[in-house]
């Protein structure tokens, strides 16, 4: 299915991949391929973004998000500060909305927050001036990593619809697999979600996915194998009786990855717990991991957004052809 591109995006906040259309997503995944032809060149510098401030705001770790979105800035010509909660007026007290409005009130442009809580990005969204992108906000969305997925599984196989995805592992506690089904699903591609039943949210096929205990059921004829990471630090209570286990019916190796195409790709966004949810010699294979990919795709991806989501405020038209 050919998708006409939109020109631009409808909001100036990205909170979510729901709610945009299969155009806005098309133009996001186009303007992001440029980026990475961008980014693979010698002159890495660019200046749509030149006298503009970024701000990341991170209450939950990251390594791959944070340090992205803080090079696509960079390498946009924009300021990029990142503010630590632990080392800010949040440990006396102040709250996340204060915190927020106070960034805004230094003429911040964008903000990037990520928060342990679902909706805490889109609240601010609702209060500040400047735009809001939604670098992971608990279980609810992570809108930048369903992007990137998109984009190298665009790349890899030249299309998303028609295309057999299973995610498998902690889908319940995950925002990635949830903006990744709703992302595929609009794009025309038939998600299977296998997981126990323990770790998949309620009515979960009311997003147009199909539910699957044995992953070696699940990957049957899968393109593409998106593996998870069990969120313990999101876990009350027991869901799995032990990783061991969880890695004998759940974990990804090279005998369960058999059952789907002979061409399938490995996804996972990272970070791994390897020998929990994905076995090292499936993760680590050169011509069927698309891992280190998956991160590099992620800078051109947050590239694209901080660029379409400043469009208005710069009148910027993009990188150079
Ligand atoms: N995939 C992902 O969000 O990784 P980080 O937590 O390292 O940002």
């Amino acid at each position: 299915m050919i998708m006409p591109s939109a020109e631009s995006l409808s909001s100036r906040h990205l909170i979510g991949i729901e709610g945009l259309s299969p155009a806005e997503i098309g133009l996001l995944l186009d303007l992001s391929d440029r980026y990475v032809d961008f980014n693979r060149s010698a002159n890495k510098k660019g200046d749509a973004l030149r006298g503009r401030t970024i701000i990341n705001v991170f209450f939950e770790n990251s390594t791959r998000t944070r340090t992205s979105f803080e090079l696509a800035g960079k390498r946009l010509g924009a300021d990029v500060i990142n503010i630590s909660p632990e080392v800010s007026s949040v440990r006396k007290g102040e709250t996340l909305l204060d915190t927020a409005l106070t960034l805004d009130a230094m003429h911040a442009d964008l903000l990037v927050v990520r928060h342990p809580e679902s909706g805490a990005v889109g609240l601010i969204s609702q209060k500040v001036r400047c735009s809001v992108v939604n670098g992971g906000d608990g279980a609810h969305e992570h809108p930048t990593q369903a992007l990137l997925d998109a984009l190298a599984i665009r790349r890899r196989k030249g299309k998303l619809s028609g295309l057999i995805v299973a995610i498998c592992g902690d889908i319940l506690h995950s925002r990635v697999a949830r903006s990744n089904m709703i992302l595929l699903r609009t794009m025309g591609a038939e998600v299977r979600l296998v997981a126990p039943r323990t770790l998949l949210p309620a009515e979960v096929e009311r997003y147009g996915v199909t539910v699957h205990s044995n992953l070696s059921e699940g990957l049957k004829d899968a393109d593409i194998v998106m593996m998870l990471r069990l969120q313990q630090e999101r876990m009350r209570g027991s869901f799995v009786p032990s990783t061991t286990e969880y890695f004998r019916f759940f974990g990804l190796d090279s005998q369960k990855l058999a059952m789907a195409k002979p061409d399938a790709l490995i996804m996972h966004p990272g970070p791994m717990n390897r020998g929990v949810e994905i076995d090292s010699d499936v993760a680590d294979d050169i011509n069927r991991s698309l891992i280190q990919e998956q991160v590099e795709m992620g800078v051109a991806v947050r590239m694209a957004c901080l660029d379409l989501l400043t469009r208005d405020l710069t009148g910027n038209e993009g990188p150079a052809e």
